[in-house]
């Protein structure tokens, strides 16, 4: 594998652990505020983040690689509301798709057939990523001036399953 391509694969791998603290500490400024449900969503989310920097993981080594793991930068910690949490959790994921499609671009330019084919699985699962944070922004935002549609999108954020 070409060490560009390694190097920027382990940024992402990087870019996934920065995901899984970001939404980590959302978890904890909706606990802060007692929405217990929002916040077992994003305890779930983080996990996720975290399988997702594996899967760089693993795919560095297997390619003779070398996983290099860099400082993760310190997430925001606080929030004005529920609405500016969630438009942050959604504009983050449009910031890791474009991530998503530059490496692989990259791989295409490099004729990296074997990192083109590893990344299809996360271009599918950016959609997926930016199509459920999108959806809680935009519930967020019609429960506005309704206290009840809060905890009702609170009741069922915490049915997520691990
Ligand atoms: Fe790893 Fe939320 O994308």
């Amino acid at each position: 594998m070409k060490k560009e391509i390694e190097q920027e694969l382990n940024k992402q791998l990087n870019r996934e652990l920065y995901s899984a603290y970001l939404y980590l500490s959302m978890a904890a400024y909706f606990e802060s505020i007692n929405l217990k449900g929002f916040a077992h969503w994003l305890k779930v989310q983080a996990k996720e983040e975290i399988s997702h920097s594996m899967k760089f993981f693993e795919f560095i080594n297997e390619r003779n690689g070398k996983v290099v793991l860099e400082v993760i930068e310190k997430p925001k910690v606080d929030w004005s509301s529920p609405v500016e949490a969630f438009k942050d959790a959604y504009e983050h994921e449009q910031k890791i798709t474009s991530y998503i499609h530059n490496l692989v671009e990259l791989a295409r330019k490099n004729n990296d057939y074997a990192t083109e084919n590893f990344l299809t699985w996360f271009v599918a699962e950016q959609v997926e990523e930016e199509a459920q944070a999108n959806e809680i922004y935009q519930k967020l935002k019609l429960c506005e001036k309704s206290v009840g549609g809060l905890f009702t999108l609170d009741h069922h954020l915490g049915k997520r399953e691990e």
